[in-house]
């Protein structure tokens, strides 16, 4: 089988480490890279080399020799970024947030389905090892009921960090940055929620600095979510059965550093949960699968499918009407 041929559109840090695991994914070879400044791509290949260096992102959607394009730009220009990858035919892995509201998101799907092309959402996490564990022990019963959840995530920026997270055009914000995170674990072992609440710290640009949300279900179970730029919170998720918890250490989401720990009884109960390591920052699960999708001749994956998107933004469209969370793309 041939090597999947890759395009990077936007040479920024998460970009960085996708190119990282692509090496290690196998199956897959960085072809061609793109970024709004031909310095900075040739930067980037100095670490990441690739056979095609592009000055701008028009060029890249153009090239023949490129199968899939990974979208690294910050998610208030996923929207953008996707049309014009998925117009030119491109298939598209496009990072989370996967666009900014619910309307961007079926306007993307429709334009896969139009152009008769492969269009994922990186939401690497749903194919990392300690999440398959941790769902496969709660499908099997291991928790019993589960009654309720909380997840936190969150750390104390100042100006260094990057712009995007505090500009309301690029979507910034805790939400949609990384309370992306704790909805998603949410709604992957309690489902679509009943009832949300959600309250947040505006900054004076409008984003969110720090939101509290609650899901409530009908059959009495709770989760609640916790997103910061303002602490450093745990990032751990607590996952609370009749028959047992689950706690997924710092940094909960992330594999190289999360653990897993059971307590099939009193807080003393603690069992380490084992699961498969590798090397790499854990992208590599993701981008295995789209190589598996696309020898498929897949447009989309069966796994984080496009309805699985929809919804996720759907319940991110909730949160934010509850907190008064409002982004020019919505007035679009
Ligand atoms: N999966 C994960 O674990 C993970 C982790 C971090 C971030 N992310 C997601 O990945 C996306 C990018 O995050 P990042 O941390 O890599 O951001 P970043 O370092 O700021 O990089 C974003 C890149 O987008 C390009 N870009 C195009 N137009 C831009 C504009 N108007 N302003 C700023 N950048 C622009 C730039 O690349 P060029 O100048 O080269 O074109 C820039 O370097 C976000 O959606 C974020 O949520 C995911």
């Amino acid at each position: 089988m041939n090597d999947i041929r890759w395009g990077i559109l936007g040479c920024g840090r998460i970009a960085h480490k996708f190119a990282n695991d692509l090496q290690l994914a196998g199956g897959g070879k960085l072809t061609a890279l793109a970024s709004r400044s031909l310095e900075n791509a040739k930067e980037f290949s100095e670490k990441f080399p690739a056979q095609y260096i592009h000055g701008n992102y028009e060029e890249l959607v153009n090239n023949p020799d490129v199968d899939i394009i990974y979208i690294a730009t910050p998610h208030g220009l996923h929207h953008e970024h996707a049309l014009l990858c998925l117009n030119h035919k491109k298939a598209v892995l496009c990072e989370k947030a996967f666009a900014m509201n619910s309307r961007q998101v079926s306007e993307m799907i429709d334009a896969a389905r139009k152009n008769n092309v492969f269009l994922m959402e990186a939401m690497w996490t749903k194919f990392v090892p300690h999440y398959l564990t941790t769902m496969s022990m709660i499908n099997e019963g291991k928790l019993g009921k589960i009654r309720s959840m909380q997840v936190n995530f969150g750390f104390a920026t100042d100006p260094s960090f990057p712009q995007r997270l505090f500009k309301p055009a690029l979507g910034g914000g805790t939400l949609m940055d990384i309370g992306i995170y704790n909805v998603f674990l949410t709604l992957s072992v309690l489902g679509m929620p009943d009832e949300i609440d959600a309250w947040m710290k505006p900054s004076k640009e409008g984003i969110d600095e720090q939101m509290a949300v609650v899901f409530r279900y009908n059959d009495g179970s709770f989760s609640q979510m916790l997103s910061s730029f303002l602490t450093n919170l745990g990032t751990e998720a607590d996952i609370n059965g009749e028959k047992g918890r689950i706690k997924l250490t710092s940094r909960f989401y992330e594999p190289i550093s999360t653990s897993i720990e059971f307590f099939p009884g009193r807080p003393d109960s603690k069992e380490n949960i084992p699961f498969e390591k590798e090397s790499g920052w854990g992208y590599q699960y993701q981008i295995r699968h789209a190589h598996d999708c696309l020898h498929k001749g897949l447009n989309e994956s069966p796994v984080m499918s496009l309805k699985d998107s929809l919804q996720l933004m759907n319940t991110l469209d909730a949160i934010r009407a509850k907190a008064g969370l409002v982004y020019d793309a919505d007035k679009g």
